[in-house]
């Protein structure tokens, strides 16, 4: 307790004192083509010691990676590129810039709006608090809203169970959905609200399928203080902001996406407290990932599909993080895939086409996800979607979100029709 007060003042006194953004002064951002296994590796490698933040991963000769890093190492770290042959070039110059001018664009976003849609912007913790209890108040008949419990930091995380027949109907599969898992992927919340917004308030005719065939359960921000923090102090934080002196006296946090129950602090993370890719002292060490397990576990058999929410970079992502494959791959593929091309068939010019594959594959490996976990426990359809960033990357712009909400409803929607014929196909 007196840690997180000493942090929390800290923090004032920080914001008080210095630009909001200053934290990332002079870090940059650069684009680097990526030709074999040998140049990801390389990047891989560099992480750590030159403290870098790999904003993309990168595939060769598909998508070049981003990495972000400090003014102290980006000499060392440029050199190591040359040396080892590989172009690059700079997207950010200064983040603490670019940050600034994404404050700049939502704020201007918000004054040339009248009637300011919740998931046409980034909306507060309180704000999709509020927004959920209207739903359920709205509409008693069709929504049930859940606390499932406190964050680290005693934030209420809620989801909403939609339901034609408050999901005692066992014919009908479950799609279970959630959102910013990662703080910092702030587009991941609207997506969440605006499928909530079609299901409910304005829900078409040719759209009546997916509520009276399909019970939801919508999770629209797993991790609220990162989230929040994300707002108030950092933006680029990434994991949750949980404090455990045993740990550390000095980092706090842990990767969400790496603290799941498979394959446990294996590959594609770091030992030191301090990483961002930290997953934890032990699985299922933080409360919010013991939440999305609770669920997941509560509701089986019958969660046909489970859409974890990221971003960026354009993938519908699959199973298994270590690069195999589970038995029912081919079925997998093809919702990912009708995902992916209903997406790019409604795509912006300046998105990149969805890539939809295993995570490991197209990715890089990685263990203790959400997503793995999911599809291990039992559930069919197991997906990470990386929402498009449009080259602002974690700060897409809020003019964007009309269009990326409405473009990824369409994938969900189809996603959510595929994964209930194949469920009536097992259970029927
Ligand atoms: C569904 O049933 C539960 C348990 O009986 C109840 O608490 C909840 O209010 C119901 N929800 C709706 C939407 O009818
Ligand atoms: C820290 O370690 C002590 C002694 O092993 C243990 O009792 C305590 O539960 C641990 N605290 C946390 C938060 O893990
Ligand atoms: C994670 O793995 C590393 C390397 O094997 C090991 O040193 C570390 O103690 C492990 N951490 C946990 C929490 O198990
Ligand atoms: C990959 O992970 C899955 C799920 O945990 C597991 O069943 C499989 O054996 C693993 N494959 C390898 C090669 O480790």
């Amino acid at each position: 307790m007196l840690l997180r007060f000493l942090l929390t003042c800290c923090a004032c006194v920080y914001a008080a004192t210095a630009g909001k953004h200053d934290a990332y002064r002079s870090y940059s951002v650069h684009t680097i083509q990526v030709r074999n296994a040998d140049d990801l590796q390389l990047i891989q490698d560099l992480q750590f010691d030159l403290d870098l933040d790999i904003w993309q991963y990168g595939m060769a000769g598909q998508r070049d990676a981003e990495v972000m890093v400090s003014p102290e190492k980006a000499r060392e770290f440029l050199s190591a590129l040359d040396e080892n042959g590989l172009t690059h070039s700079i997207l950010i110059a200064d983040v603490a810039k670019s940050l600034e001018d994404h404050e700049d664009d939502i704020a201007a976003y918000r004054s040339s709006r009248k009637n300011r849609m919740i998931f046409s912007d980034y909306p507060r913790y309180a704000e999709v608090d509020s927004y959920m209890e209207r739903m359920a108040s709205t509409y008693p008949n069709l929504v049930t809203l859940v606390n499932a419990g406190p964050s680290f930091e005693g934030r209420a995380i809620k989801y909403l169970k939609i339901s034609t027949t408050n999901f005692t109907d066992a014919s009908k599969p479950i799609y279970f959905m959630d959102a910013m898992m990662h703080a910092r992927e702030w587009v991941t919340t609207p997506v969440a609200l605006y499928s909530i917004h079609r299901l409910l308030e304005n829900r078409r005719p040719e759209d009546q399928d997916l509520l009276d065939d399909i019970d939801w359960i919508i999770l629209p921000i797993v991790n609220p203080d990162g989230y929040e923090f994300s707002q108030t102090d950092n933006r680029l934080w990434r994991k949750t902001r949980s404090v455990n002196l045993n740990v550390s006296t000095e980092c706090i946090g842990v990767d969400a996406n790496r603290n799941f129950d498979i394959e446990f602090n294996t590959t594609g993370v770091f030992t030191n407290p301090c990483s961002n890719l930290f997953p934890g002292p032990y699985a299922f060490s933080e409360v919010e990932t013991q939440y999305v397990r609770d669920i997941l576990l509560e509701y089986l058999p019958r969660i046909q599909l489970y859409n974890d929410i990221h971003s960026h970079g354009n993938y519908v992502l699959f199973c298994y993080a270590n690069k195999t494959l589970p038995p029912n791959a081919a079925h997998i593929h093809h919702i990912g895939a009708a995902m992916g091309a209903i997406m790019d068939s409604m795509k912006l010019p300046q998105a990149r086409f969805y890539l939809v594959g295993n995570s490991g594959l197209v990715l890089y490996p990685t263990s203790g996800s959400a997503d793995d976990y999911a599809q291990v426990v039992g559930v069919p359809f197991s997906y990470t979607m990386e929402l498009p960033g449009y080259g602002y990357e974690f700060m897409v712009p809020p003019s964007y979100m009309d269009h990326m909400v409405k473009e990824t409803w369409e994938g969900i929607a189809v996603s959510a029709r595929l994964a209930r014929i194949h469920y009536r196909r097992r259970f029927n």
